[in-house]
């Protein structure tokens, strides 16, 4: 039962995430629009919370926002408020500047500050009280991504009668980097209040339950581990999670697996087949002068997402003459992101001056070799991209996922298109019919790059389909139903297959 005192809300499954699925955009004019957020996950939980009859969590994306709770496109939206300072500490500073260069194997180094931390704990706090506040007795709260690990412990305290999950979205570093961080025990005795926390790679599980031993001397088997409890707080527990362990003491057992993440796959196919999308493909291979090849780069202008090393690679081939402007061209969206802290300020310095150098260097007058474009667009505009383009370029230096490329196989119901994909991505575990890169090895990137320009009709078709049947299968109500029949009954086998 929940404890005495605390209040409890009616919704059977909330979702806890730093961001809603809405921004709130204020127009010049005053009025206010809720406009779809960016990034990964929101793409997958937005289908799955539309099926469900669930609440939302999260920040509105803007400093002090005091909305009430509202539906939006069917779902039952809960705003948590962050203030200038929280969005400064918790958002940009210990999520974005310590957490993701961190978990992203320190591609830039990450910056460790004790007041961030605070923040970042405060925040945490926040986000749990309000996620127990709507949650109904004996129900079930799922909580995602690296912004909100503490939230599972805070809430196991508030409302031990809850059914807990948590999934993250980013990769999980091995124990060597992970154990830079200062607050690294608290954030791991953070994800353990969850009963089932769920990565995207077994890679990333395997990193996990590594950490929980050195730093915890927990005893793990398998994706199983052994969490001491005491008597008290085992009464409040369902009596199937606690056990007794080899040494006589009372442990509730916690899960680490993975489920790598989807997308509605159905719905960019649905897309991809409309007339006006088709056309709208054809117009933009028109208004880049019918070039023979069109490239393709979406990413949230990131770091992480080795975009510079990409161009380097066509700016490479352009130099040895290996392709030319007239026919090949590479279209690059660098959607805005992250824009205030300095390491993302650097990124876009250095992107947009590799991109003028090529251009500068390569383009003619009738042709540009990038046409670079930051800006973020409505998802029917990307899918008319992803049916205009031949090769996609997917180069991250690490990714938890990579969403992208499966949008890419998706929208290809034409069987037809190549998908370069990096091996430091998630997606590259399943789509192994990608060319699959390492994108710092840049001779090697360029040799795929004419590979996927030359490859025949037959080999792309062939691969285009091996492809398409892995995201057609794998989608994301698949892993959202694995993901929450495995935290009911962690004991029944895996609906979903796992993958090496
Ligand atoms: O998956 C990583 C992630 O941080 C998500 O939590 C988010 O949807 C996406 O990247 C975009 O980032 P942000 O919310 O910081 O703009």
């Amino acid at each position: 039962a929940p404890r005495p005192n605390t209040p409890v809300g009616t919704y059977d499954l909330v979702v806890v995430s730093n961001r809603l699925p809405v921004d709130k955009v204020t127009r010049p004019d005053g009025s206010v629009e809720w406009r779809t957020s960016p990034g990964g996950l929101v793409t997958a939980l937005e289908p799955v919370m539309k099926q469900a009859d669930g609440a939302w969590v999260g920040w509105a994306g803007v400093a002090d926002d005091e909305s009430e709770p509202f539906e939006h496109d069917d779902i039952s939206i809960v705003p948590v408020t962050l203030s200038a300072a929280d969005i400064e500490e918790y958002y940009e500073g210990f999520s974005n500047d310590t957490l993701w260069p961190l978990y992203h194997d320190v591609i830039a180094p990450p910056t460790y500050h004790r007041e961030w931390w605070e923040s970042y704990v405060r925040v945490n706090q926040r986000f749990a009280e309000k996620a127990a506040s709507v949650t109904a007795t004996d129900g079930t709260v799922w909580v995602q991504d690296y912004q909100l690990q503490l939230v599972p412990k805070i809430l196991r305290e508030l409302r031990p009668d809850l059914t807990i999950g948590f999934f993250n979205h980013i990769p999980f570093p091995a124990y060597g980097i992970f154990s830079q961080l200062p607050w690294r025990a608290q954030i791991i005795e953070g994800l353990l209040g969850a009963d089932l926390i769920g990565f995207q790679r077994a890679a990333d599980a395997g990193n996990f339950t590594r950490a929980v031993r050195r730093l915890l001397s927990f005893t793990t088997k398998g994706t199983a581990i052994d969490v001491p409890i005491d008597e008290e707080i085992s009464e409040a527990i369902e009596p199937a999670r606690v056990s007794t362990s080899r040494r006589g003491s009372l442990v509730r057992t916690v899960h680490a697996r993975h489920f790598p993440i989807s997308i509605d796959t159905q719905s960019f196919e649905d897309l991809a087949r409309r007339p006006d999308i088709q056309a709208r493909a054809k117009e933009i291979r028109a208004g880049l002068g019918n070039p023979k090849v069109v490239m393709l780069g979406v990413d949230r202008l990131d770091y992480t997402k080795g975009i510079g090393h990409r161009l380097k690679a066509f700016g490479e081939l352009l130099a040895d003459g290996a392709v030319t402007v007239e026919d090949v061209t590479l279209v690059q969206v660098a959607s805005p992101s992250r824009e205030r802290v300095a390491a993302y300020q650097q990124l876009r310095d250095e992107v947009e001056l590799t991109v003028g150098r090529i251009n500068g260097d390569y383009s003619s007058i009738s042709h540009t070799a990038i046409s670079y474009l930051h800006q973020g667009y409505p998802r029917e505009e990307m899918v008319a991209l992803y049916l205009a383009s031949d090769v996609m370029l997917v180069t991250a230096l690490r990714d938890g996922m990579n969403l992208v490329a499966k949008e890419y196989v998706a929208s290809r119901f034409d069987d037809d298109g190549v998908l370069v994909l990096s091996e430091f991505a998630g997606a590259a575990d399943e789509l192994k019919s990608a060319l699959l890169v390492n994108p710092h090895d840049i001779d090697g990137l360029k040799e795929s790059i004419l590979e996927a320009i030359q490859m025949t009709k037959s080999e792309r078709t062939k691969r285009m389909r091996a492809l398409r049947k892995r995201v057609r299968d794998y989608d994301v109500s698949r892993w959202s139903t694995a993901f929450l029949s495995t935290l009911t009954d962690p004991s029944g086998t895996p609906s979903y297959v796992a993958t090496k």
